[in-house]
């Protein structure tokens, strides 16, 4: 609770701020009026939680001034069009929770080359049913290794070999015309060491040193060190840079060359929110905040999750009601379970990804069990009304396995045993493993590792095309319908990586490309082969059989209310290799049974009376009518969707 004093200045603040701000915006009366109900409604919460950062700092409250000029300021110039948008989205906020609600992510330059290449691939995204599209990190950055983007030299910049911002803003709006919401990256926790802040902190510059994190010895790094753990330990041990051309030390918990900002100081909240509110502006309607977990640093801690992060990014919530009301977050933690959901809320992160998920059903295919995934979900998965799981197979990234140890326990797992367990397999030093998975930042010190490689290569398609065997083929093909046979009747918002659609295998050109060979996340993030999303339509071959089911779920999903609507209920299965769960929306009841195993598994019949939606049903996905008179058959990896016939 926050003392009632702060209420009341936040009024007598607005009361002075306000009458001198409005004239100068020289807006519409109506305009005038929407920002206004708008501002009174969130103002009390800026100004709580803006206290509640930098109260202590000597010019707060003049930074606070500055910064609903900035905000009014922003609103007063944003397009009409996003105006409009605004409010429609205000009548209907929740539109990604909707069912025909289906999100896709790539790289510009990998899937079009550059942003008018993208624009004409528009019929594809919606001949794929998309709705929500993520283009990974598109700004100006350094040369060479841009840790894939993710150090931003520009916010207001796109990279040149991309395009330009004006075409990003048409694009916006082209892509918002065919009913898809454009998302893309802010990478706020660092800057590249080439932004025009960070140039200027090592021309001496006082104002911008005191952006990011600079020491002239060891005394401060040695001491954060004490409590940090290390993300990038192949790239460098410990989390900062020594830079000779300053004499000093700089916080880098990424890369050399990306510089972690300081959000202790007013100056780069604002600094930032600027950068935020500019994107707003050019018609992104999500932003994937990245990196959340780290933006926030104390001594003594590890500098994760620290609870002034939740604080930062509601403030920019607050913002974002204000002068861009249709923006939303979409919370980046790939971090312990307990503190993924911490940011998810309608006053912070409306979305968030949803690792533990991902991992465990990666984890599932691997022992063919679903106990600890059952067990997991059960108590994990449920979110505030309104807010949604990004639900996803893979991403640029890696996979790491962040599920929680005692979750592990309670269902007789040893989870550091466990751990070194599904590395092993995913990289195949596992006898008997089917996947072609890569090492990524294996930490020498603490044995830690995660997986780099694409879905069809992790879930054995490689291994089994390179074998030339009809039967492993048959069974990875399986297990890829399967995944997206989950994401894609467990509500929220499920998310196919580019290229996944048409089981696109690693691509290991990168080991010989000097700035990616020592990232192996680039063998999950190949080029874009045209040919091979030709023969999608082609039943003799893989990409075919892939798509073609992957539509014909999502077709189904889109048509059949239940698979989206209500919470999710794990059922007891009764056999170790089968997840079971029941969805309930507009009326109808769906029971989803998904074998994990590559052997037959029978459901018994009378949990199919008790948990399914009558006595005679129909497997959507195969079209099977089911009794519940005896016991069902599931074949390997098959995924059923039960709705009453
Ligand atoms: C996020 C990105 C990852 C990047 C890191 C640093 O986790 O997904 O690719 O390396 O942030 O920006
Ligand atoms: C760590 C971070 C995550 C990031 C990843 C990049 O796991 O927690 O944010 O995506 O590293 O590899």
């Amino acid at each position: 609770m926050y003392p009632e004093w702060s209420e009341r200045h936040a009024a007598v603040a607005l009361e002075r701020l306000w009458p001198r701000i409005a004239p100068t915006l020289e807006l519409p009366e109506a305009e005038q009026a929407t920002f206004e109900a708008r501002l009174h409604q969130e103002w009390p919460r800026l100004f709580r939680l803006f206290v509640e950062l930098y109260g202590q700092h000597y010019d707060c409250f003049y930074h606070l001034e500055q910064l609903l000029i900035e905000t009014a300021n922003s609103w007063s110039v944003r397009p009409a069009w996003l105006k409009q948008r605004d409010a429609k989205r205000e009548q209907h906020p929740h539109w990604y929770l909707d069912q025909q609600a289906l999100g896709g992510v790539l790289y510009v330059d990998r899937f079009a080359n550059d942003l008018n290449g993208l624009r004409q691939r528009i019929p594809y995204l919606k001949e794929l049913g998309l709705t929500y599209v993520h283009l990974m990190p598109l700004f100006d950055a350094p040369a060479g290794n841009s840790d894939g983007g993710y150090a931003v030299s520009s916010y207001r910049k796109v990279s040149p070999a991309l395009g330009t911002m004006e075409e990003l803003a048409i694009l916006a709006q082209d892509l918002h015309n065919e009913g898809i919401s454009l998302v893309v990256d802010f990478v706020f926790n660092h800057t590249s060491d080439e932004h025009l802040w960070a140039q200027r902190a090592l021309a001496g510059d006082l104002t911008y040193q005191d952006y990011y994190f600079m020491f002239p010895d060891r005394g401060m790094p040695d001491a954060y060190e004490q409590t940090l753990r290390e993300i990038f330990p192949s790239v460098r041990r410990g989390s900062f840079t020594w830079r000779a051309d300053a004499q000093c030390w700089v916080w880098t918990t990424f890369n050399n060359f990306q510089w972690d900002l300081n959000y202790s100081n007013p100056e780069v909240f604002r600094a930032m929110a600027g950068e935020l509110l500019f994107l707003a502006n050019v018609g992104v309607e999500v932003l994937r905040l990245d990196a959340v977990a780290f933006i926030w640093k104390q001594m003594g801690t590890r500098c994760e999750n620290l609870p002034k992060a939740h604080v930062i990014i509601q403030a920019y919530n607050a913002l974002a009601r204000i002068a861009a009301p249709a923006l939303l977050f979409k919370s980046e933690a790939i971090v312990h379970p307990d503190d993924v959901v911490r940011y998810i809320s309608l006053d912070e992160c409306q979305i968030s990804y949803n690792p533990t998920l991902m991992a465990l059903l990666w984890e599932s295919l691997a022992t063919s069990e679903v106990r600890l995934l059952a067990h997991t979900m059960q108590h994990r998965y449920h979110l505030s009304a309104g807010c949604a799981w990004v639900n996803y197979l893979r991403c640029h990234d890696d996979i790491g396995w962040t599920f929680d140890d005692a979750d592990a326990q309670a269902v007789g797992i040893d989870p550091y045993g466990h751990r070194r367990f599904l590395n092993n397999y995913y990289v195949g030093r596992f006898s008997g493993s089917f996947a072609r998975g890569l090492p990524f930042q294996e930490n020498p010190s603490t044995g830690d590792a995660r997986i780099s490689g694409t879905l069809a290569s992790l879930a054995g398609l490689e291994q089994a095309l390179l074998a030339g065997d009809e039967r492993l083929i048959s069974l990875a093909l399986r297990r890829i319908v399967l995944l997206h046979g989950i994401i894609l009747s467990a509500g929220g918002l499920p998310l196919i990586y580019l290229g996944d659609e048409v089981a696109q295998l690693n691509d290991y050109t990168y080991a010989a490309e000097p700035a990616q060979a020592d990232d192996s996340r680039w063998v999950h993030r190949p080029k874009t082969n045209w040919e091979q999303i030709e023969r999608r339509h082609d039943p003799s071959v893989p990409e075919g059989q892939i798509f073609s089911e992957l539509q014909r779920l999502i077709r189904l999903r889109k048509n059949n209310p239940a698979v989206c609507g209500g919470d999710l209920q794990v059922i007891e299965s009764g056999n170790p290799h089968l997840f079971g769960f029941i969805r309930n929306g507009g009326g109808q009841r769906l029971l989803v049974v998904a074998n994990f195993a590559a052997r037959q598994q029978p459901f018994e019949s009378n949990r199919l009376r008790v948990y399914g939606p009558g006595y005679q049903f129909i497997d959507l996905v195969s079209g099977k009518t089911i009794a519940a008179d005896r016991t069902l058959m599931v074949e390997p990896y098959q995924i059923l969707w039960l709705t009453p016939a």
